[in-house]
């Protein structure tokens, strides 16, 4: 891990660990059950699921509407933080799916897996971990997804080449994140303190789409942008991109 990369990670460690212990504080963004519903998070979901689990929704917008979730898939969430999206996957795969966590903030981890246990689904695993660095074997996952997470990496690039790595022939890219708003100077020069909220690390939508592709990724697009903002210069957005079979086909990522 670089000296920066570091850095980053120990901004991002200590700022969810803070949202882990605290979900309550204002962190300055959007965040619980009402920032769920303004995503258009399914009522019956936010019903279903413990009341304590939406207190931690830091989602910035829904992974869930770019893609198809079919019964029995494989889904991994990158940055999954309390397990808000894991526990939604969860009910949508089923209890013959598989849902994969990974997050680099140890309390996250642990609320992730006491969420999955107050929720009863047990099929999902969370591991500690960084999204640079997947714990998982090539061609595993069918799907994979991530809400405000990949704009916290140190390497973007690293983070789609190990997504790439580990979805199978066929399988989607369904994602949300912060994305740069506007070009601005002073995004790319502003101190760390922002790193950690979302704001200094967010590329322009061009910069994430041609990395996606460099990464191996077919038809990368951003689907749509959303109401979420972190700063003036950042607003949330979604994307889908898919991995081609070993024939050359692609599955409609609709
Ligand atoms: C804004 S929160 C979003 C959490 C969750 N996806 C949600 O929608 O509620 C970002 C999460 O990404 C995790 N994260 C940030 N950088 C990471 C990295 N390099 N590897 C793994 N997890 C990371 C943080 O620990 C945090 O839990």
């Amino acid at each position: 891990m670089s000296e920066s990369s570091c850095t980053h990670d120990q901004q991002v460690i200590e700022l969810y660990t803070a949202l882990a212990n605290n979900p309550a504080r204002d962190f300055g963004w959007e965040k619980g059950r009402q920032n769920a519903l303004n995503h258009g998070y399914n009522e019956t979901w936010i019903a279903h699921l413990p009341a304590q689990l939406w207190d931690y929704c830091a989602a910035v917008g829904n992974p869930f509407t770019a893609c198809a979730f079919r019964a029995g898939a494989t889904v991994l969430d990158l940055g999954c933080g309390a397990g808000v999206d894991l526990c939604v996957a969860a009910l949508l795969v089923g209890a013959q799916g598989t849902v994969i966590g990974v997050d680099i903030t140890p309390a996250m981890v642990q609320l992730a897996r006491l969420h999955a246990i107050q929720a009863k689904l047990e099929n999902i695993i969370v591991h500690e971990a960084s999204i640079e660095q997947l714990p998982l074997p090539d061609n595993s996952v069918d799907i994979i997804i991530s809400n405000g997470a990949i704009n916290l990496a140190g390497s973007k690039q690293k983070v789609f080449e190990e997504a790439w790595r580990i979805l199978r022939p066929g399988g989607r890219l369904s994602i949300a994140d912060m994305i740069r708003d506007e070009p601005c100077e002073q995004v790319h020069s502003c101190d760390n303190d922002s790193w950690a909220d979302c704001v200094a690390g967010t590329l322009d939508k061009q910069e994430l789409l041609d990395i996606m592709k460099t990464s191996g990724f077919h038809a990368p697009e951003c689907v749509a942008t959303t109401h979420y903002r972190t700063a003036r210069t950042t607003v949330g957005a979604t994307f889908r991109a898919s991995k081609v079979t070993d024939t050359g086909n692609t599955v409609h990522a609709g």
